[in-house]
């Protein structure tokens, strides 16, 4: 591939951005890896200290919101790929806080849409515009099925619809501009520097705590989890061998219904933590049901599997057991991300619930 291609990460200080950024720089010296991210509360870049140094890799806070300020970034390292992350991303903010959803995660990608239609000739060649999804966006599932790539979208809260917009929009991009544009919809990622809003680092933080472990409903919602690691790798695969106007479904193969999830969770944290066998799952705490909650996500990985011979690498118990040894050996990252505003929204969160 190219020799110094300037590649423009969005939302490189996030949980799945930062993981990609360190793949990319680290694994092609050659490229200018330009981080774009607004450091919002999920923005943090204490998850790339390992990077931050490196020759190939630069940083820019800006908001995707704030046309004048991508434009100038676009021209200032004459960016000739994209690979869009940059996203508000949690369902339960989506819920008590939908507009900035359609802001950032619309707007924002438009104006990033734009700013490489009118940056790049007319021909594109040699340039790639690739967004990063959800598999929210094809909605609820029952107990039989899987989500493929032709699976019309149905999404069923402020952010999955959020996500499904930019899908459609990143996609007419492609059909009336020819703007090369690649797509991936993933499933539940976990492991190192997720926000503790999410699920696994919650837990992981209230049982470290001993504090409860809020579960929505009866906990028999299911999702299919992908080890970080494995995502970041690829996404790597489709920037570099996927096919323009394409879709890809990315998933782990790996359902978790979420009390057994919760279940296995609180097992190894009491093994890790020498505490007695039961005591975290003491502290599991059914609690209301979010709204318009999704019953099951799975997704069908096939297309990537046999065309881009991708699969993933970590199996569930490993990377659970990894995940936990992270957080519990980077108590500063965690207190660090869960002071402050942190605390306000824990108690709005689950204050009434
Ligand atoms: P995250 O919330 O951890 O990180 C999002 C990043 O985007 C943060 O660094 C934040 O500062 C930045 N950001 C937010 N608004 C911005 C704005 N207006 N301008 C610039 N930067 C902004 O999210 P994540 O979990 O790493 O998800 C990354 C992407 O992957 C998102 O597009 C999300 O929809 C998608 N995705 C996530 C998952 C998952 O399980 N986490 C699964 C599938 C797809
Ligand atoms: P989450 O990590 O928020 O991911 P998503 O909603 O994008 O799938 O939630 C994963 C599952 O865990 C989902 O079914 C909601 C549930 N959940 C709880 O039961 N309690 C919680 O405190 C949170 C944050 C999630």
């Amino acid at each position: 591939m190219d020799q110094e291609k300037a590649i423009l990460v969005t939302g490189g200080a996030g949980f799945i951005g930062s993981h990609v950024v360190r793949l990319l720089v680290n694994k092609y010296p050659h490229y200018r890896i330009i981080n774009l991210d607004a450091l919002t509360y999920a923005g943090n870049l204490a998850n790339l200290k390992d990077v931050e140094g490196k020759p190939n890799y630069a940083f820019e806070k800006a908001n995707i919101c704030d046309e004048d300020s991508v434009n100038k970034i676009f021209s200032d390292y004459h960016i000739e790929a994209v690979i869009h992350l940059a996203a508000e991303s949690h369902v339960d903010r989506s819920i008590s806080n939908p507009t900035g959803f359609f802001m950032t995660n619309i707007i924002g990608t438009v104006n990033l849409l734009n700013a490489a239609r009118s940056h790049w000739d007319e021909n594109f060649t040699g340039k790639c515009f690739y967004h990063i999804s959800t598999d929210e966006v094809y909605g609820s599932l029952g107990s039989e099925g899987m989500f493929t790539e032709h699976t019309p979208y149905d999404p069923r809260s402020p952010y999955s619809s959020s996500k499904a917009s930019s899908d459609h929009i990143v996609r007419s991009y492609f059909h009336t501009y020819q703007l090369p544009v690649k797509l991936s919809n993933c499933s539940n990622n976990y492991g190192a520097n997720q926000f503790p809003e999410k699920l696994i680092p919650l837990l992981i933080n209230n049982i470290r705590k001993e504090l409860p472990l809020p579960i929505y409903g009866e906990g028999l919602n299911v999702r299919d989890w992908l080890w970080v690691e494995d995502h970041a790798r690829a996404i790597d695969v489709v920037f570099h061998e996927g096919k323009f106007g394409e879709t890809y479904n990315i998933g782990g193969v790996n359902e978790w219904k979420n009390i057994d999830l919760v279940h296995l969770l609180c097992d190894l944290m009491d093994e890790k933590l020498g505490r007695e066998k039961g005591t975290a799952r003491k502290l599991i705490t059914f609690v209301k049901d979010r709204a318009g909650h999704d019953m099951r996500y799975a997704i069908d990985a096939s297309k990537i599997e046999s065309e881009l011979d991708w699969k993933p690498s970590v199996q569930f118990e490993q990377g659970l057991s990894s995940t936990i040894d992270w957080y519990l050996s980077n108590q500063d990252w965690i207190d660090d991300v869960t002071s402050g505003d942190y605390k306000n929204y824990y108690s709005n969160q689950y204050r009434n619930r």
